[in-house]
C-alpha cells in the first residue's frame, strides 16, 4: 500500500449558529482560527497534498487558508449536498487520481491533534483497511453518526442519527467524522453514493457499508480523548473548547518546566513558546507569537502579544505588543509597550511609562511617568521622571536620539527631531528644542524670580497666608 496521504479538510458548512458575520472556521481559540488548528494537525501528518473544500463565506475562508499555506489546494463546493459530495468535489479537483490513503477531516474540530491523525493513518495502513473510522465513546451521542457493529464486534456501518432505529440510537460509539480511506476505493465509492436517507444528502459515511458489502476490511480507531472529536457550532462550544485548549497548553508548559502560579487566570496561545524556569504570575495572557526565555517572570496582570522576553527579565502589570524586552531588563508596573519597542539588556521601562517605536539601549532607563515614541536612547542613559518625547508635530512623526550615558532631568520635553549627545545632561523642566552637544548641559527654564509677600497681599485670610505669616514670625493677618 502506498504511504502517500492526501488530506481533505471540509470547511464548506454555514456555521449559522455562530450568528456571526465572520465565517465560523475563522473564529479563534488559543489565538488561532479553527481552520488553522485543523490545518496545523493535518500538516503534522505530512500529507503530500491537502485539499480544503470551501463554500459558505468562501472569500473569507479562502483568503485565510491561502495566508496559512498557499500550497493547499482549494476547491469550491457551490451547493452543500453532504459530506460525500464535498469529498467528491475535492477528488475531482485533483490533477491525478490519489493513491495511498485519503484522510478526511473537518475544519471545525480544533482539539484534534496531528498525533491522533497520524495514529489513525498508521492503524489504517497497518490493517490494510478500506476504511478506518476515528470513533469515540461518548455519554451523549445525540446528533452523531453511530458505529454499528455485528456480534463479533466488526464494524458494519455508520448510521446517521436521523436515520437510526431506537436500538441504534442507544449506541454510544460515535463517528468523529474523521476517516482514513483507501484512495482507489474512495474514488469509486463516492461516485456511487445515493441520497436515499433522512436528509436527502450524499453521506460520506455510506462508504463504510459499501466496503463491508464488498468484503473489504473496515475498522475503527477508538479515541479515548473525547475532547479531540468535539466540533464548534456555537459560541458556547467555542468558549468551552477554548478553555480546554488553554488547560492543555498550560499543562504542556508546566511539564516543560514553566512555573504557572494560577492556571485558572492564565491564558497562553498555541503559538507562544516558553523556556524552562520561566514564571507566569496570576492574571497573565501570553498571546500570538510571544516568547519567554528562562528565568523571566511575567505578571501579575500582564498581557503580551508578540513580545519577545529575554532571560531573567521581569515584566510586571504591563500591556505590550510587538516588542522586545532584553535579558535581565525590567518593565512596569503599569507600563505600556507599543509596537516597535526594544529594550536592551538590563534596561528599565518603569511605572506609568508608554513607549512606541523606541529603542532603549542596554542598561538605559526610563523609570517613571514618561512617553517615549520614535526615539533612540543610548546605552546607560537615564531619562528623568515625567519626560515626554513630542514626536508628532500634528502632521509628521519625527525621531529623537539620546546618546549613551546621558542624564536628562525630570519633567523634560524633547521636541523632535532633536539629538542629545553622548554624556550630555539636561536640567529639570527643560524643553529641548535644539540639539545638545555631547557633554553639554542644557537648561531652558528661565531664572527663578521671587516676589516677596505676594500671598499676604493677594491671598489674605487664607490658610496659606496664615501659614506663611507663622513661618515668617509675623502678626497673623486680619
Ligand atoms: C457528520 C457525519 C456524522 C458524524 C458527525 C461528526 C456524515 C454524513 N455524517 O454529521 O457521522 O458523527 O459529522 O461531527 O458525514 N460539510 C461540507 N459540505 C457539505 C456538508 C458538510 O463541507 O456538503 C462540512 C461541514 O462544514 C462540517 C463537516 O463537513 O465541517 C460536517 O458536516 P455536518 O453537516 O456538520 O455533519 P453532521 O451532520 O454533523
Ligand atoms: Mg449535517
Amino acid at each position: 500500500m502506498s504511504a502517500r496521504v492526501t488530506a481533505v479538510v471540509l470547511a464548506a458548512g454555514a456555521g449559522t449558529r455562530m450568528k456571526s458575520s465572520r465565517a465560523k472556521v475563522l473564529h479563534e481559540i488559543g489565538g488561532r482560527s479553527l481552520v488553522a488548528h485543523a490545518l496545523t494537525a493535518v500538516r503534522d501528518v505530512g500529507a503530500a497534498t491537502t485539499v480544503t473544500v470551501v463554500g459558505h463565506d468562501r472569500e473569507q475562508v479562502s483568503a485565510a487558508v491561502t495566508d496559512l499555506d498557499p500550497t493547499i489546494v482549494q476547491v469550491v463546493q457551490e451547493e452543500q449536498r453532504g459530506t460525500g459530495h464535498a469529498v467528491q468535489v475535492a477528488l475531482d479537483a485533483l490533477a491525478e487520481e490519489p493513491e495511498g490513503t485519503v484522510l478526511v477531516t473537518y475544519a471545525d474540530v480544533p482539539l484534534l491533534t496531528g498525533q491522533t491523525l497520524s495514529e489513525l493513518v498508521l492503524t489504517h495502513r497497518h490493517a490494510q483497511n478500506a476504511v478506518t473510522i476515528l470513533s469515540a465513546e461518548v455519554t451523549d451521542p445525540t446528533g452523531y453518526g453511530r458505529i454499528v457493529r455485528d456480534e463479533s464486534g466488526a464494524v458494519q456501518a455508520i448510521r446517521e442519527h436521523k436515520d437510526a432505529s431506537d436500538a441504534e440510537r442507544a449506541l454510544r460509539e460515535i463517528n468523529s467524522g474523521v476517516l482514513a480511506v483507501d484512495a482507489a476505493f474512495l474514488a469509486r465509492a463516492v461516485g456511487a453514493l445515493e441520497t436515499s436517507n433522512a436528509q436527502g444528502e450524499l453521506y460520506l459515511t455510506d462508504v463504510v457499508a459499501k466496503a463491508v458489502a464488498e468484503g473489504r476490511p473496515v475498522g475503527a480507531h477508538v479515541l479515548e480523548d473525547v475532547w479531540q472529536t468535539e466540533g464548534v457550532n456555537d459560541r458556547l462550544q467555542l468558549a468551552r473548547l477554548g478553555a480546554e485548549l488553554n488547560r492543555r497548553t498550560l499543562e504542556h508548559w508546566m511539564r516543560e518546566g514553566v512555573t504557572i502560579i494560577d492556571p485558572a487566570t492564565t491564558w497562553i496561545d498555541s503559538a507562544v513558546s516558553l523556556e524552562a524556569d520561566a514564571t507566569v504570575l496570576p492574571g497573565t495572557q501570553l498571546l500570538g507569537a510571544t516568547s519567554v526565555a528562562s528565568g523571566a517572570t511575567i505578571g501579575p496582570d500582564t498581557t503580551l502579544r508578540n513580545v519577545e522576553v529575554g532571560a531573567g527579565a521581569t515584566v510586571v502589570r504591563t500591556h505590550g505588543s510587538d516588542a522586545v524586552v532584553g535579558p535581565d531588563a525590567t518593565v512596569g508596573p503599569f507600563a505600556y509597550l507599543r509596537p516597535g519597542t526594544e529594550l536592551g539588556a538590563g534596561g528599565k521601562i518603569g511605572t506609568f511609562v508608554e513607549t512606541k517605536n523606541a529603542h532603549i539601549g542596554d542598561g538605559a532607563k526610563v523609570p517613571h511617568l514618561s512617553y517615549v515614541g520614535d526615539a533612540e536612547v543610548g546605552e546607560g542613559s537615564n531619562i528623568g521622571a515625567g519626560t515626554i518625547v513630542a514626536n508628532y508635530d500634528g502632521v509628521h512623526k519625527h525621531r529623537t536620539v539620546v546618546g549613551k550615558h546621558a542624564r536628562t532631568g525630570s519633567d523634560n520635553v524633547f521636541v523632535a527631531p532633536v539629538t542629545i549627545g553622548d554624556g550630555a545632561f539636561t536640567g529639570a523642566g527643560t524643553t529641548v528644542r535644539d540639539d545638545v552637544p555631547p557633554g553639554a548641559l542644557a537648561v531652558s527654564a528661565g531664572e527663578q524670580r521671587i516676589i516677596e509677600g505676594w500671598v499676604q497681599r493677594k491671598r489674605p485670610d487664607t490658610a496659606s497666608a496664615r501659614a506663611a505669616a507663622e513661618a515668617n514670625d509675623e502678626e497673623p493677618p486680619r
